[in-house]
């Protein structure tokens, strides 16, 4: 029996730099079973009703991962989104490039930003001349080796989490998610003889711009969960090359002055991430804020519950001195 269709509403995005002073949205409406994914209703609205829609795409079963585009203001991949649940729950089904790249025309985004900050974190294994990897046989792992990094290799470098990225718009300096949950698998990987220094390299190389807003992890369709790999690099950071950058300070900072009182004092805060230099550089902004909001100057009461937020700390690290 033939699957039931619906009549889908789509619109999509069009823009060609060559010649468009700015983009638009062109309406599609398809009847398709709900089970349709994505690309095949672009396909089809590429055979049927436009051969000028340019998208990309290729395995169709996403493993090569080039359909990743915004589908009603998500990233995903197209190949792997069903037009029903999106139809349930927004009515219509808008596609538009994926963000954090320049579009090349309607769908196709220059992938170069993304692949030059991937590049930047050496994504290759770094031997050393004076204990070099043997030749002609196997260098092998244990199976508890490979387990700290069994997720990274499922990354098929989309992009979804990069165009997600919060801190890849903010900042040029950030190398994005997917970068970083590559760095994680170097640094893990014991046959890597440089992971120390790659360590305290990525910390000024913007390790700490990550706003731990997890939205890398929702948009990855491989479920590598990048922002769990960035805390990672973030506590082993810590460890390798102490509390050296304002980043560090802040995690830090902000943990020890949630223990203290349950509750931030913002003015220590600054303080605690700031040295007496950039302290200075700040001191304009903060004034600011103070005349805005003079409460922050002021140390807060202790929360009522206290001990209930010790004792999270406690359980978290139960070896910590008790406070
Ligand atoms: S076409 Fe290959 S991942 Fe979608």
């Amino acid at each position: 029996m033939a699957a039931s269709t619906t009549s889908t509403p789509f619109e999509v995005y069009r823009f060609d730099p060559s010649k468009d002073s700015a983009p638009r949205y062109d309406r599609f409406t398809l009847d398709l079973p709900a089970h349709t994914p994505v690309l095949t209703a672009l396909l089809k609205i590429r055979t049927e009703n436009d051969p000028s829609l340019t998208l990309r795409y290729s395995c169709r079963s996403a493993i090569c991962g080039s359909c990743a585009m915004l589908i009603n203001s998500k990233s995903r991949l197209a190949c792997q989104t069903p037009v029903g649940p999106e139809l349930a729950r927004h009515g219509k089904i808008v596609i538009e490039p994926m963000r954090n790249q320049p579009v090349v025309r309607d769908l196709v985004v220059d992938q170069k930003p993304f692949w030059d900050r991937y590049r930047k974190i050496e994504p290759f294994l770094k031997t050393d001349a004076r204990d070099p990897m043997p030749v002609g046989r196997e260098n092998p792992m244990t199976p508890e080796q490979v387990d700290r990094f069994h997720e990274t290799p499922r990354c098929i470098a989309c992009a979804a989490c990069y165009s997600a990225c919060p801190a890849v718009e903010a900042d040029p300096e950030f190398p994005g998610p997917m970068a970083l949950a590559k760095l994680y698998r170097f640094v893990v990987d014991p046959r890597d003889k440089d992971s120390k220094n790659r360590l305290v390299r990525i910390q000024p190389e913007g390790l700490w711009l990550c706003l731990r807003c997890h939205l890398c992890t929702e948009a990855c369709p491989k479920d590598v969960r990048p922002s769990e790999r960035i805390r990672d690099l973030k506590e082993m950071a810590i460890a390798a090359a102490g509390v050296s950058e304002p980043g560090s300070r802040h995690a830090v900072g902000f943990k020890d002055n949630i223990a203290e009182a349950g509750i931030l004092n913002e003015f220590k805060l600054v303080r605690q991430t700031y040295g007496p230099m950039d302290l200075l550089r700040q001191l304009p902004q903060g004034i600011k804020v103070a005349r805005k909001k003079p409460e922050i100057l002021k140390k807060p009461d202790p929360i009522e519950g206290l001990d209930e937020v010790r004792a999270i700390y406690k359980a978290l690290d139960p070896d910590a001195e008790d406070r």
